[in-house]
């Protein structure tokens, strides 16, 4: 590790220390909650139900792992799979230019092994024609239907024994029982060294009436589930330094590594 990467690991973890810091990070968390912040945002051109700071994380992740193949649950809007499909499209591009200029000739940016697929129970007519008509489009799959479905599951897992370093983001239903059915069908496709990004965890640490209109809430969340996953998977385990530096996340707990086969 460079003397650079010692300081900020130095710096996130003395977050955990200050307690205003903390307290801050998780008033605005709250607040912006009540506000639908999460909800302001896109990705080249398409609205992303994310925070920012998830969504760097995620960027440092690809860039890090170097997938070949992104499964994420809950497409909406499309934006998670822009930004997975842009990432994936930036690594091309950084292997492209290790090539000889004969190779860099026939380079079509549009050959890429590389893809996401987005599972959503209920693809909206106009978000499947923005998505397909996106310029990231050619690097996305799209599957309607429910991630829990073993039809499903098993039209994902024939796609994924094509790839060897495979990236996974759960955001679909957030109820306990859904959330551990996803872990159970997709973290085993999680190569050796990536990660299950399990969102929305932090509705286990919120208040009760936030949920009212919802089937999840504390003691029923993605939290819950992939605590219990755990118990029976020690090849994972709780990656707790991506919360400690983002410190407004909806994902803690949620950062999955898989450390062993
Ligand atoms: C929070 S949104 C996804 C946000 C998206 N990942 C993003 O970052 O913009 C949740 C999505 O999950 C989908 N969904 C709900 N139940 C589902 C299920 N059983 N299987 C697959 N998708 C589901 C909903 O239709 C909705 O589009």
């Amino acid at each position: 590790m460079n003397k650079f990467q010692e300081e900020v690991t130095k710096r996130i973890k003395e977050n955990n220390n200050n307690k205003l810091l903390l307290d801050s990070a998780n008033r605005f968390f709250t607040e912006s909650c009540l506000t639908k912040y999460s909800y302001n945002f896109t990705v080249l051109g398409r609205p992303a139900i994310q925070y920012p700071q998830d969504m760097i994380a995620i960027k440092e992740l690809i860039w890090q792992i170097k997938p070949d193949l992104i499964i994420e649950t809950g497409i909406a809007h499309g934006g998670s799979l822009i930004l997975s499909a842009s990432m994936l499209a930036l690594l091309d591009i950084c292997e492209a230019i290790t090539l000889s200029d004969d190779e860099a000739n026939v380079f079509n940016p549009k050959d890429s092994k590389r893809k996401v697929i987005g599972i959503d129970i209920d693809i909206r007519s106009h978000n499947r024609k923005a998505i397909e008509d996106h310029p990231m489009s050619s690097r996305i799959q799209m599957i309607q239907g429910s991630s829990i479905d073993h039809l499903i599951i098993e039209k994902v897992k024939n796609i994924a024994s094509g790839y060897k370093r495979i990236l996974v983001c759960l955001d679909s239903n957030h109820s306990h029982e859904h959330v551990l059915a996803e872990l159970q069908a997709y973290a085993q496709l999680v190569s050796v060294g990536s990660y299950c990004v399990v969102f929305d965890t932090i509705i286990e640490d919120m208040p009760i009436e936030m949920f009212s209109d919802r089937p999840w809430g504390p003691n029923n969340n993605p939290k819950t589930a992939v605590w219990e996953y755990l118990k029976t998977h020690p090849e994972f385990e709780i990656d707790k330094q991506i919360p400690n530096k983002l410190l407004i996340t909806v994902a803690p707990d949620g950062y999955l590594k898989r450390i062993t086969k």
